[in-house]
């Protein structure tokens, strides 16, 4: 590969679908690396990624550092909770510091829409989007995407039904966007209350009753309900949720006999997904998890690599 090096990742929104097809198909590549005994590769040394989270996270902070050193970078994890920020230090001033270290990539999660973006203008570093309030999640969205490839070959034409929280979800919004720039039809399906007050988004049809969104489906991707972006109630209760909203087994009887079902974590077991169904064999949720790791190890690479290099050197 002797493309130009990808400066920063902020959305689905700007990502043109080459650039996508490169990080699916150099993550491909990763994957193998990951499954090896010995699951490194000198690929990054001498290179620094900082993950700064400004937000929880389990899944995502732990795949992006071990991400950077399977590719063996210096992996550095700033958590806000102990770090200047809570003496009074702005996110510019924060930055400014961890750029003038000279790193070469900065992975951010911030509960601000934008943030990324603000700081790509302002550093040398790469900046890769972790996660930005209600805005965009692209990593998880080309995780996403990468496991749907892996598990059904390919994604144009298939029908993929994405239900839950579709208002506050960053992961609603980048899957939405990739899934139909790779050839998905994309459902869009939540309580009334959870909705944008569109009968299409994202150019996606929207349903307010989850029946009609699966029915056929190839992809069943359930959302959790972002409690902590909600300014109050929105429903009755967690239990009126899941009778009305959960997918559970009569439910997925009306998606299509191959469909897998996807979660990004963290679940709401017995909320919007039903405890058989998470552990149930159309489950891809580990598989999810897995790829996490090899689309973090491409997207770090593609950011980090010295002009010429190629996968595995
Ligand atoms: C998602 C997130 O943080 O947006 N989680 C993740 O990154 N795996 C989804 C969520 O929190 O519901």
């Amino acid at each position: 590969m002797s493309e130009e090096r990808l400066t920063r990742l902020l959305g689905i929104e700007d990502l043109s679908r080459s650039t996508a097809e490169r990080i699916l198909d150099t993550a491909e590549v990763f994957l193998d690396v990951t499954r090896r005994p010995v699951r490194k590769v000198p690929t990054l040394r001498g290179k620094t990624v900082i993950n700064v989270f400004y937000e929880a996270s389990t899944r995502t902070r732990t795949s992006f550092e071990l991400a950077g050193k399977r590719l063996s970078a210096d992996v550095v994890n700033i958590s806000v909770a102990t770090s200047s920020t809570k003496k009074g230090e702005t996110l510019r001033d924060t930055v400014a510091t961890l750029d003038a270290m000279r790193a070469d990539v900065i992975v951010i999660r911030h509960a601000a829409s934008g943030a990324p973006q603000y700081l790509a203008d302002r550093v040398r570093a790469a900046v890769v989007n972790a996660g930005d309030g209600m805005h965009e999640h692209p990593t998880q969205a080309l995780l996403d995407a990468f496991t749907i490839r892996q598990k059904k070959g390919s994604i144009a034409g298939l029908t993929v039904a994405i239900c839950g929280d579709i208002a506050h979800s960053r992961v609603a919004r980048s899957n939405a966007q990739l899934l139909r720039v790779l050839g998905a039809d994309v459902r869009l399906a939540g309580p009334r209350t959870l909705l944008p007050r569109h009968t299409r988004f994202l150019g996606c049809p929207v349903y307010d009753r989850i029946e009609p969104a699966i029915e056929g489906a190839d992809v069943v991707m359930m959302l959790r309900i972002q409690q902590e972006r909600l300014g109050g109630a929105v429903f009755p209760t967690l239990r009126e949720y899941a009778r009305v909203f959960g997918l559970n087994r009569t439910r997925l009887e009306r998606a299509h006999p191959d469909s897998i079902v996807m979660h990004p974590g963290p679940m709401n077991r017995g909320v919007e997904i039903a405890d058989d169904i998470a552990d149930g064999p159309r489950s891809v949720i580990l598989d999810q998890v897995e790829s996490g790791v090899a689309i973090r190890m491409a997207i770090l690479y593609l950011c980090a690599r010295e002009p010429g290099q190629t996968v595995g050197a």
